[in-house]
């Protein structure tokens, strides 16, 4: 698989800089002709090429990160999962952003944990973004629970969005996969990797995923790490 990840990296990081070409020229395609558009379908048509070409790049983005971590070494150390958490909630809460309010409830101490700090900071932001992506109006609620069982840590992260149907569920870990209504309205934006990853980086510290959700009735996230004393 080493190779398949190789080719990944290569051919993703070999088309990067075409994309970025074509996005300049099309910003400068709509610039120009901006003011001799006349129809709402040139319009249209020329959005369309920018978004796409967008879409494009965040793909590309993501599919590095994701090769990225497959290829580099964890570096193992004890990381405090209450500081991840509440450097989160506060980065969030700096950028003001005032239609949302996300609250992050921590119902059991936090164990510290023997993972790869900067990759488990990246596997708590995709699901908290996904929290808040995916969320039934302003108030974000996440609420954090953790046991230790038969030298296992498991730790559950909830939320109180749209929840996922019954159909998708199975296909969310899949690189690309997004739910069918989300996919149709292409709204809320995403490429469907964020999950691949939290599942890629929770494999390589020898743990599991597991996703239960109902439409409208929120979604859990169940995370288990095995326990070091
Ligand atoms: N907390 C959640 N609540 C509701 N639906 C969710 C949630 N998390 C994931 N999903 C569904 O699972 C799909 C896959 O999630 P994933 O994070 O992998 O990709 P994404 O959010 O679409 O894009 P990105 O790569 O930007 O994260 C989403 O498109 C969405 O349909
Ligand atoms: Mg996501």
């Amino acid at each position: 698989n080493k190779e398949l990840e190789d080719f990944v990296h290569t051919v993703s990081h070999d088309l990067k800089s075409p994309l970025h070409a074509a996005k300049g020229f099309a910003d400068m395609v709509k610039e120009q002709f901006q003011q001799h558009i006349k129809s709402d379908e040139d319009d249209y048509i020329l959005r369309r090429i920018v978004g796409n070409i967008d879409q494009s790049i965040s793909m590309i983005d993501d599919l590095l990160l994701l090769s990225r971590i497959g290829t580099q070494e964890l570096k193992i150390e004890e990381v405090d999962l209450n500081e991840i958490i509440q450097d989160y909630a506060e980065q969030f809460n700096a950028l003001k952003n005032e239609k949302i309010k996300l609250e992050i409830d921590i119902n059991e101490k936090l164990p510290v944990l023997h993972v790869d700090r900067g990759r488990i900071i990246q596997l708590f932001t995709n699901i908290f973004n996904n929290a808040i992506k995916y969320r039934r109006g302003k108030d974000v609620k996440i609420i954090i629970d953790s046991e230790v069982l038969n030298g296992r840590i498991r730790l559950s992260i909830e939320d109180n969005g749209i929840g996922i149907d019954e159909k998708d569920l199975p296909n969310v870990l899949n690189i690309f996969y997004r739910a069918v209504k989300v996919e149709k309205s292409r709204s809320p934006e995403g490429s469907g990797v964020g999950l691949t990853i939290v599942k890629k980086i929770i494999e390589q510290h020898g743990g599991s995923i597991d996703i239960k959700s109902k439409a409208n009735a929120g979604t859990t996230v169940i995370l288990e790490l095995p326990h070091y004393h």
